[in-house]
């Protein structure tokens, strides 16, 4: 089940300019399987009309808080919901949630609701920097709703480059995901993911690397820090965007991944290697570039370091290791193998040669084999949704682990 299927969402929008992307924010809500509630304060309402909120959610907007017809209105929207997202909210906004205030429908809600609340605020640099506004944001922190910082970026016209944009749509749909996420087993724990191909230079211009496009290892750092963990992504070049909430490391080459990995491994309680490291490397690299003109170049290899047996030593006690194999012959022979030699908890196992699985492609069919002898055979199905199956299984170890 995707994370807003039958899901109840309020989406307040109060009186800034932010008002036109809550519009494209209602929408993805929407797409992503929500019923969405839509409240509008009497400020924005000068900003967006209803009609439009209307038309992309399939729903009534929320009526004023006085409306005869509708007295219990905001007693029965804040029962109904799952979450509370107020996007964009204003600084008018933060100070009377932060007060307990209780004039419109949305602030009522807000004290009438016990479901999670999601406050994105928006507004002029000089306002967010104002310690009032800051000590408003900070109450409501206190209290228990998650707040989002500003993005730092163009305001209004003429205003010039500032913190006090409102996160982009799709931001804040994945810090909803992750506040609608009913599993929190992994709450408190570090997990690393790495993800992408890796260059080994051959001289200044030239590399040797893979067709990985980090699609798995992205998936699966989305879905497990929407699972409460706290995950550090360590990547090469990524044909996806970078997940949202999640710390990023870039790095170059397999040593450079290595070191990264090294660097997080001592604390973490899960290490999940779906990055494609390149295997060979020059085994001296040209300062100069290599002439086109003349005798072709022959360019002796070497193996590059391999992370999961270099960093063996540096796992902590019951940290649950997951690789990944992609192979082209004798697959779960191979497999099998590089988990023994490596000292792997998991090992997911997939055929380069298959159609809509391995690299570049946003599906995947895989073979899970376990240190345990277990062997799970899920269908071709999303990167996205593999992940999900990948971290039931990195979490049903971690159970029995600790
Ligand atoms: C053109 C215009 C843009 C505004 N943009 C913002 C804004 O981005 N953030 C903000 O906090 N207030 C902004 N305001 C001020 C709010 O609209 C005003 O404080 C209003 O009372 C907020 O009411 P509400 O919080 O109930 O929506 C803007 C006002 C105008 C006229």
């Amino acid at each position: 089940m995707r994370p807003f299927d039958r899901r109840r969402v309020i989406l307040g929008v109060t009186g800034g300019i932010a008002c036109y992307k809550s519009v494209t924010l209602a929408r993805l809500l929407t797409q992503a399987g929500a019923a969405v509630d839509v409240i509008l304060s009497r400020a924005a309402r000068e900003f967006v009309g209803a009609i439009t909120f209307e038309a992309v959610t399939g729903r009534p907007v929320a009526p004023e808080i006085l409306a005869p017809g509708h007295a219990l209105a905001h007693i029965r929207l804040a029962r109904e919901t799952d979450l509370v997202i107020v996007a964009p909210a204003t600084a008018d906004l933060l100070a009377r949630a932060a007060q307990g205030r209780a004039d419109d429908q949305l602030t009522a809600v807000l004290l009438a609701t016990r479901a999670p609340v999601l406050v994105a605020p928006a507004m002029n640099d000089g306002m967010w920097s104002h310690v009032l506004v800051l000590q408003n944001a900070q109450v409501l922190r206190a209290i228990g709703h998650t707040v989002l910082d500003p993005d730092t970026g163009p305001l209004a016209f003429g205003e010039g480059i500032g913190p006090g944009r409102m996160p982009e749509p799709e931001t804040i749909l994945a810090h909803a995901s992750r506040l609608l996420e009913t599993s929190t087993v992994l709450a408190g724990r570090k997990v690393i993911v790495t993800a992408g191909p890796t260059r080994e230079a051959l001289d200044p211009v030239r590399f040797i690397s893979n067709h990985s496009s980090g699609r798995m290892g992205v998936a699966l750092a989305a879905a497990a820090w929407r699972r409460g963990a706290d995950v550090t992504l360590v990547h090469g070049p990524l044909e996806v965007p970078l997940p949202v909430g999640v710390g990023c490391v870039r790095v170059h080459s397999t040593a450079e991944m290595r070191e990264a990995v090294a660097a997080a491994l001592p604390t973490a309680d899960a290490l999940i290697m779906a990055a494609a490291p390149a295997d060979f490397g020059a085994a001296t690299v040209s300062a100069q570039k290599l002439k086109k003109s003349g005798a072709t170049p022959v360019i002796a290899l070497e193996h590059t370091v391999d992370i999961l047996e270099s960093t063996r030593a540096l796992r902590r006690p019951g940290a649950v290791i997951m690789g990944f194999a992609l192979e082209t012959t004798n697959i779960e022979a191979h497999a099998r193998e590089k988990m023994q030699r490596k000292g792997l908890d998991f090992i997911v196992a997939n055929d380069a040669t298959e159609d809509g699985a391995g690299f570049g492609v946003d599906t995947n069919r895989v073979v899970i084999l376990d240190a345990r002898g277990g062997r799970d055979t899920p269908p071709l199905m999303p990167k996205t949704q593999l992940a999900e199956v990948l971290l039931d299984h990195v979490i049903a170890a971690l159970g029995t682990a600790s």
